[in-house]
């Protein structure tokens, strides 16, 4: 048993909610919807995070609860427990791995926030057109130097509380920044409503055109609503390695899918408008955020004022978030006999140091394209890559081990015990539509159409023998 558990069900509500809701809400949620073409992309994605997200939740933080250990040490303790396979850690490790490279580049884009932060201070978005906003992004990717030393800084506030223990720094944090973080977001949707693109902003959320949505966008949705819920990648394992035994695992996880869900929605409704308004283009990529709202807050009262506060609040939902990305790690190496306090230093400089190929590849490797020999990663620079690896393959991979493991090897009965009578509803769901969901994705975007039915006939023909 570990030492410490959540002091209660709202805590671990609150920390689950801040490791959820992160840059993956307001910076990659907006921006990707804008690529993939918005409704349909949309729609496929609340699916995916209600057919597959949450009961992955559901199953992550039992995992945890029974196995009480890190990521790694659950997934050894609970398949030995099960009678099953070793092999099973290696879900395991993967998730820690994900987790590992996923800090690599979010602590980048986290600190994109700070030099925000400073120029919001300053008043320089005051009546700011696109095009300067433009050009301000421009510079500071442009900029390897100033790049490394946001990220260098946001690598330390993550190794400060990861090394103080997860509990004391999170708990006072989480509970005060991120109801703010959601009045906040209610008042930019009240702007840009203002804005009058708000209805075409909820054509393009809401609307499903298919025609705009492909095999990739779908494995991007796919990939997204894992990220966005921090599953596989240890996370939510860990965390519910903490959960108190008489804390009802489903309805929290509800609650933090929908919390999670809810942000999302909301900055894609602050940030679509102001993206319409000013003729910016939907599909512009991972800067889109921090190119349209400058515009916003430069022509609203008191912009200055919300600008600072904005940035300082998405700073810490994203603070809140690589605090839990680096706690697979940190608490495997902790059982392992390493303090704490050297586990989160070790892995916060592993973690930088891979980090710095990201920030080269903004501007230095810009024309680096390692996997460029195969069509779909042509134009794919290393920060493409690890986003690419984490979120479209390692985490619906490891999503559909996760499922089969407690679909099919982990004794119902045990199960049970954990889940209560949402037991019944949650079983089937991860025994066969999760799984069933994730292969069907996966032969999609390998061999498209062609692949699917070839899959299907394989189905129903070893049905039959
Ligand atoms: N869920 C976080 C976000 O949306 C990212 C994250 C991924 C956190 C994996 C932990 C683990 O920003």
């Amino acid at each position: 048993m570990p030492t410490t558990l959540w002091s209660s069900r709202f805590v671990f509500i609150m920390a689950a909610v801040g490791s959820a809701v992160g840059l993956g809400n307001i910076w990659k949620f907006p921006y990707i919807t804008g690529e993939n073409g918005g409704g349909a992309f949309v729609l496929v994605y609340l699916a995916c995070i209600a057919i597959i997200g949450l009961p992955l939740m559901m199953s992550e933080v039992m995992l945890g609860r029974r196995g009480r250990k890190s990521p790694i040490g659950t997934m050894a303790a609970v398949a030995n427990d099960e009678g099953r396979s070793k092999q099973w850690v290696g879900v395991g490790i993967m998730a820690t791995l994900a987790a590992f490279i996923i800090l690599s580049f979010y602590s980048v884009i986290a600190g994109w926030t700070m030099p925000y932060i400073l120029s919001a201070l300053k008043g320089e978005f005051s009546d700011i057109s696109a095009d300067n906003s433009g050009a301000l992004f421009g510079q500071l990717l442009a900029s390897p130097g100033q790049l490394l030393v946001w990220h260098s800084a946001f690598m330390v506030m993550t190794v400060l509380v990861s090394a103080g223990g997860v509990r004391h720094g999170l708990e006072r944090a989480v509970t005060k920044l991120m109801p703010a973080l959601f009045v906040l977001l209610l008042i930019l949707v009240g702007y840009a409503s203002t804005t009058g693109h708000f209805a075409q902003t909820l054509t393009f959320l809401f609307k499903p055109d298919f025609t705009a949505l492909t095999a990739e966008g779908v494995l991007t949705a796919l990939g997204h609503a894992f990220f966005t819920l921090s599953l596989a990648s240890g996370a939510m394992m860990a965390y519910g390695a903490y959960l108190p035994q008489h804390v009802s695992i489903a309805r929290t996880a509800v609650v933090v899918a929908i919390m999670d869900t809810g942000v999302a929605l909301l900055a894609g409704l602050a940030i679509f408008p102001i993206v319409f308004a000013n003729g910016l283009a939907a599909g512009e990529g991972p800067g889109l955020i921090f190119v349209t709202l400058p515009v916003a807050f430069g022509q609203m009262p008191g912009g200055g004022f919300f600008a600072t506060l904005f940035f300082v609040l998405l700073l810490f939902a994203a603070w809140t978030s690589s605090i839990s990305m680096l706690e697979s790690l940190v608490s495997y190496l902790n059982e392992k006999g390493i303090s704490r306090v050297k586990a989160a230093i070790g892995g916060g400089i592993a973690a930088w140091l891979l980090g710095i190929t990201t920030v080269l590849s903004l501007n230095v490797w810009s024309e680096v394209t390692p996997l460029a020999m195969f069509s779909r990663f042509e134009s794919k620079t290393l920060f493409d890559l690890y986003d690419y690896l984490t979120a479209n393959i390692m985490m619906p991979l490891g999503a559909l081990f996760i499922a089969l493991f407690v679909g099919w090897k982990m004794q119902a009965t045990h199960s049970r015990t954990e889940l209560g009578a949402w037991h019944k509803v949650w079983f089937p769901i991860v025994r066969y539509l999760t799984p069933l969901a994730l292969l069907t994705v996966f032969a999609f975007n390998i061999w498209g159409l062609a692949g699917l039915e070839a899959a299907w006939h394989w189905l129903t023909a070893s049905g039959q023998g």
